[in-house]
């Protein structure tokens, strides 16, 4: 198969000005998921690291978490938790409050979705300003998780979100960025 370069992978991403607010550069990753080659490429370079067991759980952030989480967890043998906007989640969970680049939010998981001391990476498809990141790592570490990695296709490096997860002590993990 094709192999793609980390530059075709970036040309996969699409780009939309203004949404969902004036300002904003949304960038999308529906075309990367629809090229089966720059999918399978970017779960591949997601998850190289940490074949072979070291970790037993992969976490993903609704809603783009959970596909990029979800394949990661596959490739990795890896059990899978969603972290969910309030409300989805049926059974007793964990909360917390953060704000995003356009807007103010919940996510929760559930208190029994992994045992103290399990090893997790997590995954969501970019990170911005951080504050969903480290709302989900708060969590995570709340029940007593060892969050080995956060990893995301996108990095918006100028809000800064990947230099506050390094500053909380996690390794980061980014296959692009854009300014
Ligand atoms: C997006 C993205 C990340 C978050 C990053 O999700 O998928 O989860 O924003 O922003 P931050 O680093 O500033 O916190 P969004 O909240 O738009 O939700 P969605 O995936 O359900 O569309
Ligand atoms: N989440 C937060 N900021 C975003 C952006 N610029 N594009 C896509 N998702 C986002």
């Amino acid at each position: 198969m094709h192999q793609l370069l980390p530059r075709d992978l970036r040309d996969a991403i699409r780009t939309i000005p203004d949404y969902p607010k004036p300002g904003v550069m949304f960038r999308d990753i529906t075309t990367l998921l629809g090229d089966a080659g720059a999918f399978r490429r970017a779960v591949d370079e997601l998850v190289h690291p940490y074949a072979g067991g070291k970790a037993d759980k992969v976490a993903g952030i609704e809603a783009r978490g959970f596909i990029l989480g979800g394949a990661v967890a596959h490739q990795l043998s890896a059990g899978f938790v969603p972290i969910r906007k309030k409300g989805k989640l049926p059974h007793k969970t964990v909360r917390v409050s953060y704000l995003l680049e356009y807007g103010e939010d919940e996510i929760e998981m559930h208190a029994d979705a992994l045992v103290k001391g399990e090893r997790v990476i997590l995954v969501d498809d970019l990170i911005a300003t951080g504050g969903t990141a480290l709302a989900a790592v708060k969590l995570l570490r709340q029940i007593g998780a060892e969050v080995i990695a956060a990893c995301f296709v996108i990095d918006l490096p100028e809000l800064r979100g990947a230099d506050k997860l390094r500053d909380a002590g996690l390794e980061v993990r980014t296959l692009m960025s854009f300014e």
